[in-house]
């Protein structure tokens, strides 16, 4: 029988894996996705259906995908791989793990855009460039800065760089130390903003405006909306959590280390949420202004306000942190199968995966500027249809199938001894796994496509 290709690589400690993987769960999803949903579609009634779905889906999935990373002990792929030769079941489950390799690469050619956005602001604001700008130069700044392909593509490339940098000294001396400064640095900021939220005066609005339901405002495809969000929020459907998890001793508790993942991402999300809003409200300006919410409104308000130069630069740098510890985790899947599978050293397998993504990032570049009216898939731009693809296909249809997999594959009594599920949590998990998640992901699925 062929040797099992396993992973070599391994945590220092559980709490290093926990912080790394809510790395990748923080990101541009949780500070730039989360509030404009949730300003779009109304406030606290989407918020409760988000938490919904996080408890009832994105947990339950989050617990299998661990699992079967740590199971299969390789890249995705091989990890599939690994657990379908113990089980004797279909190789076509292994498709599976290429669904998760590519969508993690996928998701990183336009993340890395965004983030690089995220970076020249930070610059930008460290420089001063905001102060006294009014809401028409705030947009004109945008609008120019996007304008400008040279502009874009080498943001794009200072972020595809680090990541490389990072990534290519390996899990220890490269991602965790990364994310033993990032991760503090971004909690910290972060509390600090938090009580400059409490010095704004709109601090009680925009608890309000997160927590208090109002379900006249949610629709169903709000509902939709929120669901694929606690996907792409907790790094679901695409590798990562796998490949963290592959890289996981067996002594360290998956359960208890999926309950931290959820609820560290959650409550960041709903400060960010305070905090951004409070920023807004606090400035007389508008919740409900879509994706322009934290590089066309925020910086309206960081020209205006006293301190706004300190508080804008924090703001900026934790965005910086927070995508920057999420881009590391999209291109690791990949990382590891070309080590794994193709004999790549871990150096080439970086270098190679990141001007891969880099080159296809272009077409996203492109998109807001020489390509805007270029379509792609149906009325979308190539960023438009990159997104669509990962995030409404790929995304939902690995969600789906790893929730299956470790549902009808695995026996209870495997399933349960692979992720340490307490006994009474057992049967619930089961039916979370088996049915309630995959059929919730169909429907939304479906509906999302069609
Ligand atoms: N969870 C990340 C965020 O919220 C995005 C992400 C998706 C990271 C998929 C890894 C894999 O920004």
């Amino acid at each position: 029988m062929a040797q099992l290709k396993l992973s070599t690589q391994a945590w220092t400690s559980q709490t290093i894996f926990i912080l790394a993987a809510i790395g990748s769960a923080v990101g541009l999803g949780n500070l730039w996705k989360f509030p404009y949903i949730t300003g779009e579609n109304g406030g606290g009634a989407f918020v409760i259906v988000y938490l919904l779905c996080i408890l009832l889906i994105g947990l339950p999935i989050l617990i299998a995908e661990i699992t079967l990373g740590r199971a299969g002990k390789a890249s995705p792929p091989q990890a599939i791989a690994n657990i379908v030769r113990e089980t004797g079941s279909s190789k076509l489950w292994v498709l599976l793990g290429f669904n998760a390799v590519m969508g993690g690469l996928l998701i990183l050619t336009f993340y890395s855009v965004i983030a690089g956005w995220g970076i020249a602001y930070f610059v930008d604001s460290l420089f001063g460039v905001f102060s006294g700008m009014n809401a028409d130069q705030a947009q004109q700044h945008f609008d120019d800065f996007v304008a400008s392909p040279s502009g874009l593509t080498f943001w794009h490339s200072v972020v595809m760089l680090l990541t490389i940098l990072i990534v290519v000294k390996g899990v220890r001396s490269g991602i965790e130390r990364a994310i033993n400064i990032m991760m503090p640095g971004l909690l910290i900021i972060l509390l600090v903003l938090l009580g400059y939220a409490t010095t704004t005066g709109a601090l009680g609005q925009s608890f309000e405006f997160l927590f208090k339901p109002n379900f006249s405002a949610l629709t169903t495809d709000s509902v939709l909306i929120a669901l694929g969000h606690a996907f792409f929020t907790l790094s679901l459907g695409f590798g990562t959590m796998m490949v963290y998890g592959s890289y996981m001793p067996k002594d360290y508790s998956i359960v208890r280390a999926s309950l931290w993942i959820v609820a560290a991402d959650t409550i960041i999300a709903l400060i960010a949420g305070l905090v951004i809003f409070s920023i807004v409200f606090g400035n007389g300006l508008e919740a409900g202004s879509g994706p322009g919410l934290l590089f066309q409104t925020l910086p309206i308000a960081f020209g205006q306000m006293t301190g706004g130069w300190f508080f804008g630069t924090l703001f900026f740098g934790m965005v910086v942190f927070a995508a920057l510890s999420s881009a590391i985790s999209m291109i690791e899947p990949a990382i590891s199968w070309l080590e794994q599978n193709w004999g790549f050293t871990r150096r080439k397998a970086a270098w190679t995966l990141g001007l891969f993504s880099w080159t296809l990032g272009l077409g996203s570049v492109l998109s807001f500027n020489l390509w805007k009216n270029v379509h792609f898939l149906q009325d979308k731009t190539f960023f438009g249809t990159m997104d669509f693809l990962t995030s409404n296909v790929m995304l939902p249809l690995g969600g789906m199938f790893t929730a299956l997999f470790v549902g009808w594959v695995w026996t209870q009594q495997q399933r349960d001894g692979e992720s340490g599920m307490p006994p009474k949590w057992s049967n619930l998990y089961g039916v979370l796994v088996k049915f309630v998640a995959p059929v919730l992901v169909f429907v939304v699925f479906v509906e999302s496509v069609t």
